[in-house]
């Protein structure tokens, strides 16, 4: 039994160098029980022939919207399959596809689908990094496409830099994450369950006109409370930015601003909740006098006195009842695993998600985040980069998890 036993995937293959790599891709899908259905583009007829897929795929390369035997060949392709896999995707496919451009057999069938999609980006570095391209990837990851990638690497022509396609064992591996991840929004795992999700910066005042504050967007707190709700918990969400806030009937927002706010609408919740996750970054310190009046420009400068604020996760961890999971964030720019681990254990939490907000598309604002989960009993988790919604899922799935395990613990000491 493979692990994509009866998954159609289809896998878009572009005109790029990495082509040849989506070789490996292939056989590694159909080696775990995938049928796959190969459409390469004309540009990546010139990198790759026909052949190595002919022989390696579930069935025949298909490459045009008007040569093959099935008269719809997109709606076709697009309406059977369980996901669509874009490896090597080209800057041209990235514009394409954003901008809904039936331009072939194979961005055809991107609109002709329901189904999940994962792109995997290669190029050379200055056209990775053109605002265009990163407009066009944002986009992407906003309407919930999978990119994959790229990597930093060597590339085409003896160059070095970011560009490179990411390798088939991740490709593979995402393609398992994604699949898996379309079963568990079908269930509700959470309903019955009372869920307490923290998000965004606190903005501690220094008068009615300044704040000091810190870079978080809510983007990944937001998106755990939208996936517990999705999956029938009832949820509140703590947050300071409530209008970037989703919605759904079982999501309650609560819109606090200063460190204080959070922790008093924090505590009055918790109490009554199977799962608390502290995903925003609480200001440490808070100004100890806050001027009533805009504080004038003056060259002598300016000197603030701030006080400590209180540890909303640290003062849940010490008196949290015994079924309760408690999460906390890690956010590190530095020894991310040793610092991580001191707070699983100050903070008294179940778990701790530690991300690395110094690396490239990983936490503050960003829509892509990459964390290390560890918990209470010494299991070490690793999730790479992938959009918030999908490190959300795997946090609940652990935490749940976690849940279930601690729940059978204490029945079986009753
Ligand atoms: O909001 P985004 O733009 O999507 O970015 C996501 C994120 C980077 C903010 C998120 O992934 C994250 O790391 N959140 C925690 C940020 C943080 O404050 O980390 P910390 O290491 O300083 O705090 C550790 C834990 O203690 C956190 O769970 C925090 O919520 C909690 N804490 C901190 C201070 C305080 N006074 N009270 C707290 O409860």
């Amino acid at each position: 039994m493979g692990i994509f036993d009866g998954r159609r995937i289809v896998l878009g293959v572009t005109g790029g160098i990495a082509a040849y790599k989506a070789v490996e891709v292939c056989r590694r899908l159909v080696d775990a029980g995938a049928h796959v259905s190969p459409i390469l583009t004309k540009g990546a007829e010139k990198f790759i022939g026909r052949a190595t897929f002919d022989a390696l795929a579930s069935e025949k390369v298909q490459t045009s919207l008007w040569e093959e035997e099935h008269p719809i060949p997109h709606t076709n392709l697009g309406q059977k399959a369980d996901l669509i896999l874009v490896c090597p995707a080209t800057a041209r496919l990235l514009s394409d596809y954003r901008t809904g451009r039936s331009a072939d057999l194979l961005t055809a069938t991107l609109l002709a689908t329901r189904a999940p999609v994962i792109v995997c980006p290669a190029m050379h570095t200055e056209m990775w990094e053109q605002p265009s391209v990163q407009e066009n990837i944002k986009e992407l990851i906003q309407r919930g496409v999978e990119i994959v990638g790229p990597e930093e690497g060597r590339l085409a022509g003896g160059d070095d830099g970011a560009g490179r396609l990411s390798d088939p064992v991740s490709i593979v591996a995402a393609v398992e994450r994604v699949l898996n991840s379309g079963l568990n929004s079908q269930i509700q795992d959470f309903a019955g369950l009372q869920v307490l999700v923290s998000a965004g910066g606190t903005k501690e005042p220094i008068c009615p006109v300044r704040y000091i504050g810190n870079r978080s967007s809510g983007k990944q707190g937001h998106a755990i409370a939208i996936e517990a709700a999705t999956r029938g918990a009832v949820v509140t969400c703590v947050t300071t930015e409530p209008s970037q806030s989703p919605q759904h009937p079982h999501l309650r927002v609560v819109a606090v601003e200063t460190a204080d706010e959070m922790a008093q609408a924090v505590f009055s919740q918790a109490a009554k909740s199977d799962l608390v996750i502290m995903a925003a970054a609480v200001a440490d310190f808070t100004p100890v006098t806050k001027s009533d009046k805009k504080i004038k420009k003056s060259e002598e400068g300016l000197e603030i006195h701030l006080e400590p604020t209180v540890d909303i996760l640290a003062s849940l961890g010490s008196s949290h009842n015994g079924k309760q999971i408690l999460v906390g964030f890690a956010a590190e720019t530095n020894d991310l695993e040793e610092n991580a681990k001191k707070k699983l254990n100050t903070k008294g939490v179940d778990l701790i998600v530690a991300n690395d907000v110094s690396e490239a598309n990983v936490g503050f604002n960003h829509d892509t985040n990459a964390a290390v989960l560890f918990d209470s009993t010494g299991r070490r988790t690793e999730l790479p980069l992938a959009d918030k919604r999908h490190i959300a899922q795997a946090i609940l799935d652990i935490a749940l998890k976690l849940r279930v395990d601690k729940h059978r613990e204490i029945g079986e000491t009753q």
